[in-house]
């Protein structure tokens, strides 16, 4: 079905300039999901039909659309035959781009294979595909003259994938970092101003930001499927072998937003990809403490944020609405009218391989213990404490900085001693009473 142009009153200049450029071209796309972001994208499409015409010269037209259930009605300007939930219908028909928005890796897994292995360009908003099999998918593809994109996997509506891509040919980054959930952002920013977890998740899922399993948000996967592909892109890493280190939010988000507030910080679920060594790379998500000035501590509800160090006086930032229906439509709407197909194999030409990460931070260790407890644990590991803090039971520290594999047996003993170890680095100038 057409994306049809809504009446509305368009001025006689607009006019004239849509009139010297007439759609030449149709796009026959099928689209694989019909949800929040699938839905958005139809809305999208059909809202902005005449603007797409006049600007790129092109007619989108969805001549199929894959759901679990064909017969439901939904909200979006389609008429009711275009919709199935045939798998092999869907993936027989013949179109020029099919875009894929139903989630997951099985049927999202077919849908890409049998597109690209008959060249048919694939565009995806789906990080667990791309994280999983992008790089077979994109070989896959260009042995069939097809390509693969997937801007919208990464930021919503923030161009993250497209800006390391265009800054290819350079030099790759030293390092990027950023915040790549909107969710556990959003669950965050509602927990500093006073909601509890359950509030904060059931409205962040109200606002359609959540993934299926919102697990996936808060414990850290979901950022490290998006930070694998980030790696892939900057650094030429297979992203289904590469190790990403994780400590996510889960079980009490709650506990983090507290021990930051205390130590006169914010907490944010932070990914980075950084070059520790001549040749390589370390991967780690995890909770930061931040400054309340700093630019990630400013970035609140479902905005996303990644910083691209390149070696300059400072680093290369984007940010934006990192989740949600309309965000990551924009990005896929992005990557279809995007002229000259990006492929995934502009891919840096210098090898890099995943090292253990050798540097030392600061870091946040809290128990439920007592102080004294927690400080001869930690002073068994020969881990320097720059302050200290205790109230009923829970305690928590601040390290002076020590690398992560120092502070490994640390946790296993807390974790063993029934005491709820939680982590987190620490970015603060100076924190608490020191104890040197
Ligand atoms: N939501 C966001 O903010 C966001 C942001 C960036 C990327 N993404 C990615 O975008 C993708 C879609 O997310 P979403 O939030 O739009 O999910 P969603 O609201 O749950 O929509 C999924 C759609 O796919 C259909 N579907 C799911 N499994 C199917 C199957 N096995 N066979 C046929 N149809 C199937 C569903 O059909 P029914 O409608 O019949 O159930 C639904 O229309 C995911 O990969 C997600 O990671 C989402």
């Amino acid at each position: 079905m057409t994306a049809v142009a809504s009446a509305v009153t368009i001025p006689a200049r607009e006019r004239a300039v849509q009139a010297r450029a007439l759609p030449t071209r149709t796009i026959r796309v099928a689209l694989a999901g019909c949800g929040v972001v699938g839905g958005a994208l139809v809305r999208l499409l059909h809202s902005s039909a005449d603007a797409i015409g006049a600007r790129h010269g092109v007619r989108v037209e969805i001549v199929r659309v894959l759901v679990r259930d064909a017969r439901r009605k939904r909200d979006v300007p389609l008429r009711a035959g275009v919709f199935t939930s045939d798998v092999e219908q869907f993936v027989a028909e013949d179109v020029d781009v099919v875009v894929e928005a139903i989630g997951g890796s099985d049927v999202a897994g077919v849908i890409a294979r049998a597109a690209l292995g008959r060249g048919t360009r694939l565009i995806t908003a789906n990080k667990e595909l791309v994280a999983s099999a992008g790089a077979s998918l994109a070989a896959l593809g260009r042995t069939a003259g097809a390509t693969l994109d997937f801007g919208a996997a990464v930021g919503g509506s923030v161009p993250v994938i497209s800006t390391l891509r265009d800054l290819l040919g350079t030099l790759p980054p030293v390092y990027v970092r950023g915040i790549l959930n909107g969710t556990s952002n959003y669950v965050l920013s509602q927990l500093e101003r006073g909601s509890d977890y359950p509030e904060a998740l059931a409205a962040a899922c109200h606002r359609g930001l959540a993934e299926a399993d919102c697990t996936r948000d808060m414990d850290g996967s979901d950022t490290a499927a998006k930070l694998a592909i980030v790696a892939w892109v900057s650094f030429g890493v297979d992203p289904s072998t590469l190790p990403v280190r994780r400590i996510g939010l889960l079980p009490e988000p709650a506990r983090f937003v507290r021990y930051a507030s205390a130590l006169g910080g914010r907490v944010r679920l932070i990914a980075e990809c950084a070059r520790v060594t001549d040749g390589g790379i370390t991967c780690v998500v995890e909770p930061v403490i931040v400054p309340l000035e700093s630019s990630f501590a400013r970035t609140e509800l479902e905005d996303n944020r990644v910083e691209v160090g390149l070696g300059w006086s400072g680093p290369l930032a984007v940010s934006g609405p990192g989740a949600g229906g309309a965000p990551t439509a924009t990005s896929l709407l992005s990557d279809l009218l995007s002229p000259v197909p990006r492929t995934a194999d502009s891919s840096p030409t210098r090898a890099f391989e995943a090292v253990d990460d050798p540097r030392a931070h600061s870091w946040l260790v809290a128990g439920r213990v007592s102080a004294r407890t927690l400080l001869r644990t930690l002073d068994t590991s020969g881990i320097p404490i720059q302050s200290v803090r205790a109230s009923a039971g829970d305690s928590h520290v601040v390290t002076r900085p020590a690398a992560w594999a120092a502070l490994q047996p640390v946790i296993a003993e807390l974790a063993a001693s029934n005491a709820d170890p939680l982590v987190a680095r620490v970015e603060l100038p100076a924190v608490g009473r020191d104890l040197s």
